[in-house]
């Protein structure tokens, strides 16, 4: 997969190089560049944002630096199928592990991470002939800019390619996979601070375990994301879980 980020902020991204994600690089899994729109403008003080027309607080950022800079990263595309264009946006769609998976299946990915007010829209309709636009927002908040968003939505898409997690029976078994939260976790030592762990986690009875376990999801879903219950399809749902 290859992912482009444009950010007038490359240092912000700096972070994507290490762990998982530097590894998948040199790997060759994921090939990952950041670009700066501020390497397109023209004048003398490089300048990449403006007024909003209309007055209002704030500096909006101007569409021609971040057009340059999408078709630099979209020219030498590895194939016809159109990239998808994220914009982070506290008014976007709201990104969870479903879109995760929909981007991981992609095969290039550009990140515009807009800063003060926004980009000026009209590069968003320009950038919709050329790319899939999906403005997307981490959730009801708002941040200084989309690089920290970017951060987050990129680790969670890299992580879902094949490849990149050593052991995917880790994907299968985590939060938001199967629409529930994943149950608690232990390790040794068996008592820690008079605390001890679970009686059936030493039971050795795996059948016993995958109940125990499924039944911690379910009440900590209901207790902590009682919005994700209402989600559930019934037909997901066995009698052992109905009876709790
Ligand atoms: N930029 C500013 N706030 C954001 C949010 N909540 N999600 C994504 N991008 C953002």
């Amino acid at each position: 997969m290859r992912i482009d980020v444009l950010s007038i902020f490359p240092e912000y991204l700096a972070p994507l190089e290490l762990s998982l994600i530097g590894k998948a690089m040199t790997d060759g899994v994921l090939d990952l560049s950041v670009t700066d729109p501020r390497s397109f403008a023209t004048d003398r003080h490089r300048t990449v944002d403006d007024t909003p027309y209309g007055g209002g607080a704030g500096m909006v950022m101007k569409p021609e630096p971040w057009a340059q800079a999408l078709e630099s990263v979209t020219a030498a595309s590895p194939s016809d199928r159109k990239p998808v264009l994220v914009v982070p946006s506290p008014a976007g769609e709201v990104f969870t592990q479903d879109v995760a998976y929909q981007l991981a299946d992609e095969e290039q990915l550009v990140f515009a991470c807009g800063r003060y007010e926004g980009i000026d829209e009209r590069f968003i309709e320009w950038a919709s002939e050329h790319a899939v636009v999906r403005p997307m927002s981490l959730g009801d908040y708002v941040l200084n800019g989309g690089e920290v968003a970017v951060l987050a939505m990129v680790e969670a898409v890299t992580r879902l390619i094949p490849g990149v997690i050593g052991n995917p029976d880790s994907l299968t078994e985590e939060s938001h996979t199967g629409g529930l939260l994943e149950y608690p976790v232990y390790t040794k030592p068996a008592v820690w601070r008079e605390r001890a762990i679970p009686d059936m986690l030493l039971s050795g009875h795996h059948g016993n375990i995958a109940r125990w376990r499924r039944d911690q999801q379910l009440h900590r879903t209901a207790q902590r994301r009682p919005d994700m219950i209402e989600q559930l399809n019934p037909a997901d749902l066995n009698k052992a879980d109905l009876a709790i």
